[in-house]
């Protein structure tokens, strides 16, 4: 957030601002979405529709699970939400209590140790220490010290972009299934993954709750606007909660979103875009000292170690912006542990830009 203000105010001042921190599209959302929305205004009424979302879009939703993964997905068990953002509140509510221990990866998206804390569920923060993702292994050393209630994972990730291959992703829902802990499988980023199709979690496992959202592949981040998969018997406590804390997910981005999926061609454009900056990244942070920490599989983002460079990764971003006018994100967010040895690189942003940062962090640190 800090280095986010410092990159606006410097911005407002004239100063040719680089974002490479923000964790959104730079796309606007598809044309269709767009245009659905302007008749959904000019029609008139914008209301509440059921605490679960509005049929036409859980109808979608289960459409693209049959298309996409050729899973039967069946509309009941698809919650919309506000955002995944909301998903993970309803989620975490309808799951677990006070006090139950629920595992997260570190790094990992600092919203879940945060929203946990906020509803007094004990963190369990399993540092990856070098492994690109979190498995079975990590998962049944860190029950065997206390048992877990649950674990909460996403792929592709973010910070780090590591996608967890098809094997490792069954061996891990297996174990959890095993081991009696309770799964949540963050799939915001599937469709923006660049080595391998997209495998859900809930191939595996009927009985684990998935999140996704309409922000990051879908260029919908304002739309505020997700959705959930649920095992049957969370259906009806999701629903309540739901109600109380929203009443409903706001109609006029559930209408537009029903539009999303068949955007997949103008979607596709932007991610080929991300496809060529990833590649650029990919040869280029290295060669200027930013060791990949992990694989860039998937999302839109590059996670390094920047230990050869600086031993304090926030001071290090605030002198990347002061004195390049390129934003970048400090790891300290995403693993209170280590961060300080990290930076994070988003890759959303137009290719041009992409390649003026680089070469301005090049020059910056004599290699150009
Ligand atoms: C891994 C992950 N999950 C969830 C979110 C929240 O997204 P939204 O609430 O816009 O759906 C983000 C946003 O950056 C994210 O990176």
């Amino acid at each position: 957030m800090d280095i986010l203000a410092e990159a606006n105010r410097l911005k407002a001042i004239g100063r040719p601002v680089i974002s490479m921190a923000v964790g959104q599209p730079s796309d606007p959302a598809p044309t269709r979405v767009r245009e659905a929305a302007a008749r959904a205004l000019a029609d008139g009424r914008i209301g509440y529709t059921d605490a679960l979302g509005a049929a036409a879009l859980r109808e979608a939703i289960s459409e693209h699970y049959r298309e996409h993964y050729s899973l039967d997905v069946p509309p009941t068990r698809i919650a919309v939400t506000t955002g995944s953002s909301a998903a993970f509140n309803l989620a975490f509510l309808a799951m677990f209590d006070a006090g139950d221990r629920v595992a997260i990866a570190a790094p990992g998206y600092p919203a879940y140790r945060n929203i946990m804390a906020a509803l007094g569920i004990r963190v369990v923060e399993i540092e990856l220490e070098g492994a690109a993702h979190l498995d079975a292994r990590h998962l049944r050393a860190a029950h065997a010290e206390t048992p877990l209630r649950g674990v909460l994972f996403a792929s592709p990730a973010n910070p780090t972009g590591a996608v967890i291959g098809a094997g490792e992703l069954a061996d891990l829902v297996g174990t959890a299934g095993e081991l009696g802990i309770a799964v949540i499988s963050d799939e915001i980023y599937h469709r923006l993954a660049y080595a391998a199709p997209d495998v859900s979690a809930l191939a595996f496992d009927a009985d684990v709750t998935v999140i996704n959202s309409f922000s990051k592949y879908y260029c919908m981040t304002g739309w505020r606007i997700g959705w959930m998969v649920l095992p049957e018997r969370l259906v009806r406590q999701v629903e309540r909660i739901a109600q109380s804390l929203y009443i409903s997910p706001p109609e006029l981005s559930q209408l537009a979103a029903i539009e999303a999926f068949a955007a997949t061609g103008e979607l596709e454009a932007v991610k080929a875009r991300y496809a060529a900056n990833r590649r650029l990244l990919m040869q280029r942070l290295p060669e200027l000292g930013f060791a990949l920490a992990a694989p860039m599989d998937g999302a839109f983002y590059a996670f390094c170690d920047v230990s050869r460079l600086t031993n304090d990764s926030m001071k290090f971003a605030r002198r990347l912006l002061a004195e390049t006018s390129v934003a970048a994100t400090p790891g300290r967010d995403f693993d209170p542990h280590a961060g300080h040895r990290f930076m994070r690189f988003s890759y959303a942003g137009s290719f041009a830009d992409m390649q003026t940062a680089l070469e301005r962090i090049g020059s910056w640190l004599g290699r150009p």
